[in-house]
């Protein structure tokens, strides 16, 4: 049974494992950063340990962007990033938010699979640092 929960700081040194395992090595100060402005959910098992996790930030202060998702190796394809996803969408969508954006290294097609199946469009690629990231949008569902 896996639990998704926001992250806490004890949950650094995990994200730092993940982040090492999983390209690339994201500043253990973002992670930090992120965690106190409540923008990590975490995949934790019984056990309490962190297998995966979702990191969202806000691109000019108000739209969403879906900026790391990662699940551990031997923890994929069990739906834990599709559990990650929803609790992002479902904290966004109860703050008003009508769309989430992400983006995926164009040679990813694992990822774009994913993105893909859960409702995702490509919107537009840029030629970053590391080869081209594509980016992608999807509407959230409104709320009452
Ligand atoms: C992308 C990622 C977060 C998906 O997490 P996950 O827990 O494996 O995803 P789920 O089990 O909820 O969903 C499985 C779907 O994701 C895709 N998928 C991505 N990686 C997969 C893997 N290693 N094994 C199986 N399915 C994978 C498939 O489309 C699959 O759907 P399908 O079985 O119908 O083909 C995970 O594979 C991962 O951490 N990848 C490395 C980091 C990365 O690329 N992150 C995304 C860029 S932001």
């Amino acid at each position: 049974m896996i639990d998704i929960h926001l992250a806490s700081t004890t949950d650094i040194a995990d994200l730092d494992t993940i982040n090492d395992e999983i390209a690339y090595p994201n500043p253990s100060e973002f992670m930090a950063e992120s965690i106190d402005k409540g923008r990590i959910y975490v995949a934790a098992t019984e056990q309490g340990s962190v297998v995966g996790y979702g990191l969202f930030q806000f691109l000019w202060g108000d739209t969403p962007l879906l900026s790391l998702l990662k699940v551990l190796p031997d923890h994929q394809g069990n739906g834990i990033g599709t559990q990650l996803l929803t609790a992002i969408e479902n904290d966004l969508a109860g703050r008003g938010h009508k769309s989430l954006f992400s983006s995926t290294d164009k040679t990813n097609e694992l990822s774009q699979r994913f993105h893909s199946k859960h409702g995702f469009e490509k919107i537009g690629e840029l030629d970053m640092d590391h080869g081209i990231e594509w980016f992608l949008k999807k509407e959230l569902p409104t709320r009452a």
